[in-house]
């Protein structure tokens, strides 16, 4: 029987009962399909301040190393938001894992199921059937990790500086991600970029028209930013695979989940290609959601998604995977809805946080 090593790392705010939900519901996976996991639970976030001192304890990044993946929840909260930023759960824990672990690539479907589309703050009128996007971010470039980076006095006046800048390599197996999805969808794919400005963007351009003569079967667009972010609102489902740099991904994947209806739903994946699968880490996109903690009311579906792109990417349990998505839709089709999916129409069955995994558990 194949065994996966998981660390994981529940965080902070509504990780930890997310995350119950997910194993939860990745106990059923095992049984029914036959596979295994060794899990490790490690602090993260404010829970490794809180007992270990700092947002990414030694031991738990040791832990990851020794996993085939990391299943991760959601770090931060009003608690720590007064230490240097750098200490925050959010930039301490993310930002040094994605770095160490080279995960390049990060996978954020935003899809907005046709029942769900009344939850859109889009109108109705303009996604009747909702729509399915998967944006493809670049994860360890760009600005975020660029030199130099500087805040102090330079010339006697006080100056921030950070640098956008990008290796021809680190775009060519990015646009290598992008087309794969591509070709596995709808083989349509947007490649977002500001190359009416910027030099690196002019080169991103270049390197995915040259990856793409790799893939004849796949569409090629190229859209600016600002155009982007105006036309995910407008019409979102004119996109299937965008790719992009790694802020503009921040921002428009915020923007794209939006406008799937809630971020309860939207699950992603950071990977770096190994020999024959990914490593990655597995996280929600909502964040750490302070205010509804511990109450039992959170939607559980995102964390419960992100462990099935674990199932796909890392551990190749492509049937276990394809039932995670087909059990979450089955819910969604039978009305269950956490409060941020509740619209309060006729057909609803309001559940909490472990109602929601129970009813997706029993479509297993
Ligand atoms: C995200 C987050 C992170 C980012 C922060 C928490 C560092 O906003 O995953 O989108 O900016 O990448
Ligand atoms: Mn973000």
């Amino acid at each position: 029987m194949n065994t996966y090593k998981i660390a994981v790392l529940a965080g902070d705010g509504i990780g930890p009962e997310v995350m119950e939900q997910a194993l939860r519901v990745l106990d059923a996976l095992e049984k029914k399909h036959g596979f295994a996991t060794e899990r490790t639970a490690c602090y993260v976030g404010g829970a490794g301040i809180d007992n270990c001192g700092k947002a990414l304890p030694d031991e738990t990044l040791a832990a990851c190393e020794a996993a085939d993946a990391i299943l991760f929840g959601s770090v931060g909260g009003p608690k720590w938001d007064t230490l240097p930023p750098d200490e925050r759960p959010e930039r301490g824990a993310l930002l040094p894992l994605r770095k160490h672990f080279s995960l390049y690539a990060n996978l954020r479907p935003g899809i907005c199921l046709p029942e769900l589309v009344e939850a859109s703050p889009i109108k109705t009128s303009l996604i009747p059937h909702g729509f399915d996007i998967l944006c493809v971010r670049e994860l360890t470039g760009g600005m975020y990790f660029g030199e130099p980076k500087f805040y102090g006095e330079r010339d006697g006046e006080i100056v921030g500086i950070d640098t956008l800048v990008y290796k021809k390599s680190e775009v060519e197996r990015i646009a290598r991600v992008a087309f794969e999805a591509a070709r596995g969808r709808s083989g349509k794919l947007c490649s977002v970029d500001k190359a009416n400005v910027l030099a690196s963007s002019v080169m991103w351009r270049e390197v995915m028209n040259t990856i793409a003569a790799e893939y004849p079967d796949v569409e090629l667009t190229h859209m600016y930013v600002d155009n982007a972010a105006m036309q995910l609102v407008r019409n979102p489902g004119q996109f299937d695979v965008m790719v992009t740099e790694n802020t503009f991904g921040d921002i428009l994947t915020d923007e794209m989940a939006i406008v799937c209806g809630s971020l309860g739903m939207l699950p992603s994946a950071s990977l770096c290609e190994g020999a024959d699968s990914f490593f990655g880490l597995y996280e929600p996109s909502g964040g750490s959601a302070p205010d509804i903690a511990g109450k039992g009311i959170a939607n559980p579906i995102a964390q419960i998604l992100s462990m099935g792109m674990m199932l796909r990417y890392t551990c190749r349990e492509t049937a276990a995977a394809d039932d995670v998505d087909r059990a979450v839709r089955a819910v969604i089709a039978a009305g269950y809805r956490t409060g941020d999916l509740a619209t309060g129409a006729k057909g609803e069955i309001r559940v909490g946080t472990a109602g929601m995994g129970d009813a997706i558990i029993a479509t297993l």
